[in-house]
């Protein structure tokens, strides 16, 4: 685990989640006990980053699933709006689709599973998703501290850390790492409008660590990178697509395209599992539209006239060609091996 912080844990049947809408003024936890309770938190970014919604919508599963045998309901057709709903709470991310797959997998092969044993199993693969998030990441963690010398500034965006997943997190885990070999790194957290997830949960996470971060606005990542103050950008990623496109938090492309203008490295740190074969281009990736009022508002104070026309997209699309590498666990896959392998 990643010492003080845990995003979310799975005990005595209830899935207790850090409500990261609350942070970094109030530590606190919202205990999900049954399905619909986890939905809404995944909505609400009470848990959120890839790997995290994952991994939570699978105990969505269970809670589901506890419910309809305490209430001798099948299990195979009582899950299934479970499943729909859980996978209607945000489009973007692979990650949740992957888990609830895995979830429906393990459902099947228990076909013929008294309903006890069968909710047994599903549980037991929500708990293998839970430990397998925090090996995948730390491998992120050992693959990706070697691009990172001594002495580098890091730049990111969104939070990528141990808050968005279970453990160590994926970018903030490469740095976490190579802090550790005893590199010397410092951080430049995007504050990342409009929710703030740099400004409120990357810096909170980086400090509990005492790994040097500085807060700056969005607009201000070209102006450090003129300066040369910067040597590299490192993100996370909502979906890869095959052809290595990436869909990650609003932001991420302008910070390409500016790394890209001054001579720097952009490594996108992710899972396999976030990795989607099926779709082949980035632009066939759903980008999720949330509310306008997280433009037009600053913690319930209006900042915008009322009626203005909003465009609040939650993510956007880096081409492949912009992207130096992508760090899973399974390897760092440079841009030409990417290229090669998908044509
Ligand atoms: O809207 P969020 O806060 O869920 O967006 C999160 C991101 O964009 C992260 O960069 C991504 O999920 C990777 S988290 C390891």
């Amino acid at each position: 685990m990643d010492g003080t912080i845990s995003a979310l844990r799975w005990q005595k049947r209830e899935l207790i989640l850090l409500d990261q809408t609350r942070l970094p003024g109030e530590e606190v936890y919202l205990t999900c006990t049954d399905y619909r309770m986890v939905a809404e938190a995944i909505r609400k970014l009470v848990v959120r980053g890839a790997p995290a919604i994952g991994v939570a919508a699978a105990f969505g599963v269970v809670l589901g699933a506890y419910e309809l045998i305490a209430n001798n309901c099948d299990l195979a057709t009582g899950l299934e709006p479970v499943f729909r709903e859980l996978a209607a709470t945000r489009p973007t991310a692979v990650n949740l689709f992957w888990a609830l797959a895995r979830m429906k997998k393990m459902l099947a092969a228990g076909e013929a599973a008294t309903p006890e044993a069968l909710v047994q199993a599903l549980e037991q693969e929500a708990v293998r998703l839970y430990h397998e998030d925090i090996e995948v990441n730390l491998r992120i963690g050992e693959y990706g501290a070697a691009l990172l010398a001594d002495g580098m500034t890091v730049l990111t965006i969104c939070n990528a850390g141990a808050l968005a997943t279970v453990a160590h997190g994926t970018a903030l885990a490469v740095i976490r790492t190579a802090v550790r070999q005893g590199k010397k790194i410092a951080v430049v957290a995007c504050e990342t409008r409009p929710l703030l997830q740099g400004a409120r949960l990357t810096t909170w996470e980086l400090m509990k660590a005492q790994i040097p971060v500085a807060l700056i606005t969005d607009n201000t990542a070209g102006y450090l990178m003129q300066q040369g103050k910067i040597q590299a950008v490192i993100t996370g990623a909502d979906r890869i697509a095959a052809n290595g496109d990436v869909v990650n938090k609003i932001g991420t492309y302008t910070l390409a395209v500016l790394a890209q203008a001054h001579g720097l490295p952009l490594y996108v740190a992710a899972p396999t599992s976030t990795i989607d074969y099926h779709t082949p281009r980035g632009d066939l990736i759903p980008i999720e539209e949330r509310s306008g009022e997280e433009i037009t508002q600053i913690q319930g104070q209006r900042i915008a006239p009322a009626g203005v026309k909003v465009y609040n997209p939650a993510f956007d699309l880096t081409p492949a060609r912009l992207v130096t590498a992508v760090i899973t666990e399974r390897g760092v896959i440079s841009r030409e091996e990417w290229g090669k392998n998908r044509g």
